[in-house]
């Protein structure tokens, strides 16, 4: 029996044989198994004699299988590894690599540029409050300025937010009347709007805004003046103009100068209208501020000569492909 098992043990041609030929005479229904359980039925002489030698033969059986699996495991292993030889000369898969789109790789310049001045990033919902976005902003129901910023209205009192102000409005709100406060506002922004190639529903803003004692119409135009030559360069012609807003004053709208455009504007900005200031918190006595607001397509179209507005959103790889080194 020893013989037989170890031959057809030694020679199994794979390890499924060798699993069949453990059961066949080890397992529990197994040859050398059956000559154990059967020891019952012998003698007192035969039984230790008997017993000693069918331990014996499972011990060497079961010592040949353990060897003879793992010749078969390397030898296994050792085909895959040759059957699996990878052909480094051949030509690898190229795999597309992703660009940020650019209205956000001009947010981020133009974040680092205010990061710079001492500015922090404020972010908020893009569904806001007619709270938030008008009365708090000088803007009470039925003014007049509300029609400056045409609004999609979700319920009587949210809507999409027209201006990111009401991320300011919230941070002021948040810090109880502390200073100072140094921020910029970048997201989403919603108006009605008829879409053209200079007019969209949906643009993206920075807005800015800084309180503090003793800040003054100065400082916000050298904040600005240095916004715009970083990121149009030194030569960069400016000018601010009179306007107004509800919420600053006084208020001025600033335009540059581009070579085939003539002057072209770029941001609304002014001093925090005392009531905003008052109503978020913060006593018009001791401090001052001032806000700006830039569009961000705007400043994207100037830049790199874009000519439709509307090419920032139809996501024409053609297009967002020719930023990747923005
Ligand atoms: N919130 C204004 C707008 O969206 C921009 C602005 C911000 C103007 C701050 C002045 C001061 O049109």
């Amino acid at each position: 029996l020893q013989e037989e098992a170890s031959q057809i043990i030694v020679e199994a041609p794979h390890l499924e044989a060798l699993r069949e030929a453990k059961v066949k005479y080890l397992g529990k229904k197994g040859e050398i198994t059956g000559v154990l359980r059967g020891m019952g039925s012998l003698s007192a002489e035969e039984r230790p004699v008997i017993g000693a030698l069918a331990n014996e033969v499972r011990a060497t059986l079961s010592t040949l299988i353990d060897e003879t699996e793992a010749k078969l495991e390397q030898a296994a292993l050792e085909s895959k590894l040759a059957n699996e030889n990878i052909d480094v000369t051949l030509p690898g898969k190229s795999i597309p690599l992703g660009s940020l789109h650019p209205i956000n790789a001009i947010i981020d310049q133009m974040e680092d540029i205010f990061i710079g001045m001492g500015f922090h990033i404020a972010e908020g919902p893009e569904v806001e409050t007619d709270y938030l976005n008008f009365e708090m902003l000088n803007l009470p129901k039925n003014h007049p300025a509300r029609d400056m910023q045409d609004s999609f209205y979700i319920s009587p009192e949210t809507l999409l937010r027209t201006h990111t102000s009401s991320v300011q409005v919230r941070t002021m709100i948040d810090k109880k009347g502390e200073v100072p406060v140094r921020i910029i506002c970048p997201g989403k922004v919603y108006r009605r709007d008829d879409d053209d190639a200079t007019h969209s529903h949906q643009f993206t803003q920075i807005e800015g805004l800084v309180v503090d004692s003793g800040v003054s119409m100065g400082e916000l135009h050298g904040v600005l003046l240095h916004f715009i030559k970083k990121l149009f360069g030194e030569d960069t012609e400016v000018r601010l103009r009179p306007s107004y807003f509800p919420f600053t004053e006084p208020s001025v709208e600033v335009d540059i100068f581009h070579p085939e455009k003539g002057w072209i504007e770029i941001l609304g900005a002014g001093m925090v209208h005392p009531n905003v200031l008052e109503q978020a918190g913060y006593s018009a006595e001791k401090y001052t501020g001032f806000a700006f607001g830039i569009g961000v397509e705007r400043i994207a179209i100037l830049k790199y000569n874009i000519d439709d507005i509307r090419h920032f959103y139809q996501n024409d790889l053609r297009f967002t492909k020719q930023f990747k080194s923005v």
